[in-house]
């Protein structure tokens, strides 16, 4: 490019092998597709690949090195020079820093597509799939915006500082609540506005915010304030009942406080329905505490999935987005093909919504899950939602299937439901399967990647019929998928 410091590298420029760029390097260089993560791929002639955070697919975009590696580099997007017509302004304000949200520049049926893309290329390059039937991602263009029903926000005192705030020197005040920086678990913003969060989530963040510096209240640090209460404030609200819990995570019990946040709360926000305190005085940065005070109300909220009403407690497991969660499984639910004499298993069942909703429609449900706590809480909910057609089993699945610990009559499954950690199956588990043999497989899976390498395993006796994308979270780079596998 004449008369500029951008050196333009892109497909058509580099036609034989050129230098590697070097770390800040500032190029022109054009895109062509976006990859995991969402970042766009630029690719040379030569082979040699640049991804670029902030760039989407088929757009022109001024970017900086940031790092190099001996097949590819990595950059960052400083100007876009000829706009995607998938690209759109981010409405939030924190965009780009926040660590909440990294699609919200590209428009959501655009995001559905990458999605969809996404999928098929894990299948097609990971699975070694050729055509996988991927059918276009499921998604809610009708509530792309505030669909979270849990949101986890961290106190801090080392506010992610704008370079507006760094130039001006004003930077006394580093007190923040709100989301973790991109990558950065040290680094929070103070953020008054969340466009995923639920509308009465950013009410609570408010309320507790002022509450914090009307009484000066410091935040907990391991190393420099052990003195310090603060640590996490984590909303959540049921969809269908509009009940809301608040659960303020401390280093220690201070019932005074609690006393004056919660009259604070109440009155301001009264749609708050319990508030709990979680008290955690160790170094782990987690929100659940060693112990739990009650400060208001019963300590949960209830929600419902289908026709089956859950209770979520402080720390048990709810999927976060509810809608598209009961869309997710009602999509498990017909690939499994289930009839009405079916012997059902749910592998990695979690706190059994799975087993609950599909209970109804089949002769019995066994559940299989490794916590503890969570078969606990899926007995709970099957005995309030008088489910008597379900079992549950705590263990590792690598073990639990391989022992005589199922109950004679669960044994013979005609389908699995399977919905593993996002590292996928343990090769075991799919053996075990295999030699299983049930006739229909539905496999939920919350990361692409691992859910190709186990489909590919069960392709020795299934055959893939289909594979559903649902988007739970749109803004990110998140999907969940659903493959039908049916025995040859
Ligand atoms: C994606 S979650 C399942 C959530 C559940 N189906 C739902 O929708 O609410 C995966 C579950 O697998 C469990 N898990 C992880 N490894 C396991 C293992 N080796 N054996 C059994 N369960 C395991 C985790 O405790 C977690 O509850």
């Amino acid at each position: 490019m004449e008369n500029s410091q951008y050196l333009v590298q892109n497909e058509q420029e580099v036609t034989e092998r050129a230098p590697k760029p070097r770390k800040g390097d500032l190029l022109t260089l054009r895109t062509s597709s976006v990859a995991f993560e969402g970042k766009a791929v630029s690719r040379r002639a030569d082979g040699f690949v640049i991804f670029i955070e902030g760039a989407l697919a088929n757009e022109e975009v001024e970017a900086e090195i940031v790092k190099v590696k001996s097949s590819f580099a990595e950059a960052k997007t400083l100007r876009v020079t000829d706009p995607s017509p998938d690209r759109r302004d981010p409405i939030c304000p924190y965009f780009g820093p926040c660590g909440g949200c990294s699609l919200q520049h590209m428009k959501y049926e655009a995001q559905l597509a990458a999605k969809t893309n996404q999928v098929r290329e894990v299948f097609e390059h990971i699975g070694k799939i050729a055509n996988p039937p991927v059918r276009d991602a499921f998604g809610d263009p009708a509530r792309e915006f505030h669909y979270r029903n849990k949101m986890e926000f961290s106190f801090s005192e080392e506010r992610w500082l704008t370079p507006e705030e760094i130039a001006s020197g004003d930077v006394a005040d580093r007190f923040a609540l709100g989301l973790h920086v991109r990558g950065r678990y040290d680094r929070v913003l103070d953020t008054e506005v969340c466009y995923i969060a639920n509308q009465t989530a950013q009410r609570v963040l408010a309320v507790t915010r002022t509450f914090v510096r009307e009484n000066n209240l410091r935040v907990f640090n391991p190393d420099t304030l052990p003195e310090g209460v603060l640590r996490f404030l984590v909303v959540r609200t049921s969809l269908a009942t509009q009940e809301t819990m608040v659960n303020i995570v401390t280093s220690h019990y201070n019932e005074n406080l609690m006393e004056q946040y919660s009259q604070k709360l109440r009155a301001e926000v009264p749609e708050v329905s319990t508030i709990v305190n979680n008290v955690n005085g160790r170094r782990a940065q987690v929100a659940q505490g060693d112990a739990e005070y009650a400060i208001f109300g019963s300590g949960f909220i209830t929600d419902r999935i289908g026709k089956i009403d859950f209770r979520i407690s402080a720390n048990s497991f709810f999927q976060t987005n509810t809608l598209q969660a009961e869309r997710l499984y009602e999509i498990g639910k017909e690939f499994a093909d289930l009839k009405s004499d079916d012997t059902v298993w749910d592998l990695y069942c979690g706190t059994g919504t799975i087993s609950l909703f599909v209970a109804p429609a089949v002769k019995k449900v066994l559940g299989i899950e490794m916590a503890e706590s969570a078969i606990a809480d899926a007995k709970a909910n099957a005995a309030r939602d008088g489910i008597t057609n379900v079992d549950f089993i705590a263990g590792d699945l690598r073990k639990v299937l391989l022992s005589d610990s199922i109950p004679s009559a669960f044994h013979s499954p005609d389908a699995l439901i399977i919905d593993p950690p996002r590292s996928g199956m343990h090769p075991d588990v799919v053996k075990t399967i295999l030699e299983l043999a049930p006739e229909r497989i539905s496999y939920i899976s919350c990361n692409p990647a691992t859910q190709a390498r186990d489909v590919a395993l069960l392709l020795e006796k299934y055959d893939l019929l289909a594979l559903q994308p649902v988007d739970m979270f749109p803004q990110t780079w998140h999907i969940e998928c659903v493959a039908k596998l049916v025995r040859r």
